[in-house]
């Protein structure tokens, strides 16, 4: 019972519970065993036209998360996982999507600014045994953003048992203009942060009740439980992602060490933050550098309590970085990144207030528009928490955290972003980029990424119309919801 605002709601006094609230965790209990698996790169097939292929198909599988215990696990090209896809800004995409498993799913691409027929959400449901084949062209910063499934109801299970994986964007010359270290698994390192919790057989413990769903305290990290990593530079780029059903973490080093926060969800920031701490809800990522000395041995870590008002996170251990004995030395951190425009809030200011698990008192609806968006707009999104701990993601646009209870983000927060923490009664003001791809017929979501409240209908959906056409565009949609399986 860490959850100090569930027990709140239960009627339960959740403050005299708080104390100890905090102490679950793995802290101590690792032996770091276990090298970092390092999702492979999948090279795209060269198509005639240019075009870059890159097939993809759900599966099940059996896996080793627990060493000599394999668990029925779901995954992309492979038992657990999927792989990292990389593309540069320019590149036209033909993804070809297979789905074989016993029931349908959906790839969404979280963080790519694309139609909304290839966005991969609950309207482009991909039945057993079916191909599913969006075509877009890359056009966005460099940033690191992730797919996974997004059927509606059913995707909080569908990414917990495995279907999750990276998708770098790189600018049009490749990399990021930035001389930031970029050799991908030496010193370009993906973290996937995911909790599990397991079964005393090994098999994944798939409780998606209660009001977070499963919690494990068992964090595997790009699938790998109990894992260690051997640093070879100076310094280490990780694109941290958070692809937990509800966890926050509070990311650090065991000797609190000042690292530097580098990138937002949805591209880089002006220059490099030093911190010693970052928080990190579901769906979001940071990109970080961190320096080592020869020999070294550091732990990354996920801190306990202060993750929010009411979320009372334990200690835990994630990674171990053993730095080899002579480094090959990284240049230096550039002291800018890239110019950012300061944040426009637009014209339009609306609303969006989470309650316990809807947005604005609704329940999510699959055939009621609840937004409609001129193409290419800047408006200022104000969220608005009145109950406990939550988060907001936007489909298909990129945001800037004006602030947070009226006090301005720290610096580390100030990039452009996808996906935005929201403590419990807390409110955060957006001001939003929205898309330039119209289509009146197929909305795009905005939703908790806590994916328990997700499933249970905290979201919404927007369309992107012609300037000068919203008045006129529908509120429904001819299709009833057809994404219960
Ligand atoms: Cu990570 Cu609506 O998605
Ligand atoms: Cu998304
Ligand atoms: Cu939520």
């Amino acid at each position: 019972m860490r959850r100090r605002g569930f027990l709140a709601l239960t009627g339960l006094v959740g403050l005299a519970l708080a104390g100890c609230a905090g102490s679950q965790g793995n802290a101590n209990t690792l032996a770091f065993r276990n090298p970092l698996r390092i999702p492979p790169l999948l090279d795209p097939e060269p198509g005639p036209d240019g075009v870059k292929r890159y097939p993809l198909r759900l599966v099940e599988g059996r896996t080793e998360l627990r060493p000599g215990k394999p668990a029925r696990t779901w995954g992309i090209n492979g038992g657990h996982l999927g792989p990292t896809l990389r593309a540069r800004r320019g590149d036209r995409l033909a993804m070809t999507v297979t789905n074989t498993l016993g029931e349908a799913s959906t790839l969404h691409w979280h963080g790519m600014r694309l139609p909304a027929v290839m966005d991969g959400g609950p309207h482009q449901m991909i039945e057993p045994g079916a191909v599913w084949s969006p075509e877009w062209t890359v056009d966005q910063p460099a940033a690191t953003t992730w797919y996974h499934p997004h059927p509606h109801g059913r995707t909080g299970l569908h990414v917990y048992r495995g279907l999750a994986g990276m998708f770098i964007l790189d600018d049009e010359k490749g990399g990021d203009g930035t001389g930031l270290p970029s050799a991908y698994g030496e010193d370009d390192i993906p973290l996937i942060l995911q909790d599990r919790k397991f079964e005393r057989n090994g098999e994944l413990d798939e409780g998606f009740g209660g009001t977070f769903g499963p919690l494990g305290d068992d964090i595997l990290i790009n699938g790998t439980y109990d894992p260690h990593f051997r640093v070879t530079t100076t310094r280490v780029r990780f694109r941290v992602l958070n692809g937990s059903s509800a966890r926050v973490y509070t990311i650090g080093f065991s000797d609190e060490r000042e690292f530097h926060v580098v990138a937002n969800d949805a591209g880089l920031l002006e220059r490099p933050v030093a911190v010693r701490r970052f928080r990190i809800s579901p769906g979001e990522r940071f990109e970080i550098v961190a320096a080592f000395e020869a020999g070294e041995e550091v732990l990354l870590k996920s801190h306990g309590g202060d993750t929010g008002a009411d979320v009372e996170e334990g200690d835990y251990d994630l990674l171990k970085l053993a730095a080899a004995p002579q480094l090959r030395p990284s240049a230096p951190l550039p002291a800018r990144l890239t110019p950012l425009a300061p944040p426009d809030r637009g014209t339009r200011t609306r609303t969006f207030r989470l309650g316990g698990s809807n947005i604005n008192g609704r329940d999510m609806d699959m055939a009621r528009i609840d937004e409609v968006v001129p193409a290419g707009a800047r408006e200022t999104w104000e969220v608005d928490n009145v109950t406990f701990s939550h988060n907001f993601h936007i489909h298909d646009a990129v945001f800037r955290v004006l602030d947070i209870d009226g006090e301005r983000p720290p610096e580390h927060l100030r990039g452009p972003k996808d996906t935005v923490y929201v403590p419990g009664r807390t409110k955060v003001r957006l001001a939003v980029e929205f898309g330039r791809h119209t289509d009146p017929g197929t909305p795009y979501m905005y939703h908790c990424h806590i994916l328990r409240h997700e499933d249970k209908g905290m979201m919404g959906q927007f369309v992107i119309v012609p300037p000068g056409s919203e008045d006129t565009t529908p509120r429904r949609l001819p299709v009833a919801g057809h994404g219960h399986h």
